[in-house]
């Protein structure tokens, strides 16, 4: 394994090895295993848990990490082909990428979407770019339209929950006051549609997910005996559902438009997910979200804090599920 962008470069078969490697990592910790090696990590946007967890998952296999974050003590980044730089980026990808992973065994880059150009962004034209600059192993840490590693980690937590491989899950929109990118929505689906889930997402009319992501998440459900729908129907989405995954995300009608964006949100205010949600949904039906949350706008505080929620959870799983990625992308290189 020499990158992990995208859980679609990989069959079922590979993305359940690497889940019982994480597995295995948690149950026999080997603390020796990335001794001497280096991740570098890329943080064009803010983040607690990949940081975090990439950190710590790391160290704990005996290895060293540093992170970089663009006008937090080092140069701003410009990260445009062909501009003036006479603003406040002093540094160009072109150059910055590369230095970086001369310094690191692998670099792991998060560098979500613009938000202006949706086809530039289901695209992957920004990643895809700093992408290329490097040799080394290179880990996505959310680009325009892919969390890998999100994804990964709540695929080992529903396998930990005891959720069927071809249960009932529903990604559902939640409000948040802007407009938030698609990446883990996309991963969502496609993560679900690959497990052979009955996947169904619940949007409301102008935040359908753009054709790109729900066609790719087709093929994933095709091949593994799997389903993908889309509804704006509330009762009918949740009737039987085994899990409830909320995500807020950006209005894709107006896509790039703020003040439309703006508009389109304003009276949906009411897509808080709360317990009277799960009405028609199984009585151990589980809510997840990727976290941060907004509490008591996109989730309420008794969803929350109650039994249903397994978002503490997932946040954990990331760090064994990336110490996984970790010790295929670096002990191979050996
Ligand atoms: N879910 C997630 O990626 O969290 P952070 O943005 O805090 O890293």
């Amino acid at each position: 394994m020499r990158r992990f962008i995208d859980l679609a470069d990989f069959s079922r078969d590979e993305l359940l090895g690497l889940i019982e490697l994480a597995r295995r990592l948690q149950a026999r910790p080997e603390p020796q295993a990335l001794a001497g090696k280096v991740l570098g990590l890329l943080f064009m946007n803010p983040s607690l848990r990949t940081v975090a967890s990439f950190q710590s998952g790391m160290a704990r296999l005996g290895g060293a990490s540093f992170v970089i974050t663009p006008g937090s003590g080092t140069w701003q980044i410009e990260t445009r082909d062909g501009v003036v730089m006479n603003g406040t980026a002093a540094e160009h990808v072109r150059e910055g990428v590369p230095v970086l992973a001369s310094y690191c065994d692998a670099l792991g880059i998060r560098s979500f979407a613009d938000g202006k150009d949706l086809a530039a962004d289901l695209g992957e034209h920004k990643f895809a770019a700093m992408a290329k600059l490097i040799e080394q192993p290179l880990i996505n840490l959310e680009s325009a339209v892919n969390h890998p590693c999100q994804s990964l980690a709540d695929w080992k937590t529903l396998d930990e929950l005891g959720i069927p491989r071809h249960g009932k899950l529903v990604l559902s929109w939640a409000y948040h006051p802007r407009a938030l990118p698609l990446a883990v929505a996309a991963s969502t689906v496609h993560m679900a549609a690959m497990r052979g889930m009955q996947v169904v997402v619940l949007q409301p009319e102008g935040f359908a997910l753009p054709s790109a992501i729900i066609d790719k998440a087709q093929r994933a459900a095709a091949a593994s005996g799997g389903s993908l729908r889309t509804t704006s129907d509330r009762r009918e989405a949740l009737e039987g559902a085994h899990v409830v995954y909320a995500k807020e995300w950006a209005s894709t009608a107006h896509y790039g438009n703020e003040a439309a964006d703006a508009d389109a949100r304003r009276s949906l205010t009411h897509w808080c997910l709360d317990e009277s949600w799960f009405a028609e949904a199984r009585a151990d039906c589980r809510l997840m979200h990727c976290l941060p949350v907004r509490r008591n706008v996109a989730v309420a505080d008794r969803l929350l804090d109650g039994p249903r929620s397994v978002v503490l959870r997932q946040a954990y799983n990331r760090m064994p599920a990336q110490m996984a990625v970790l010790y295929r992308l670096l002990k191979q290189t050996e």
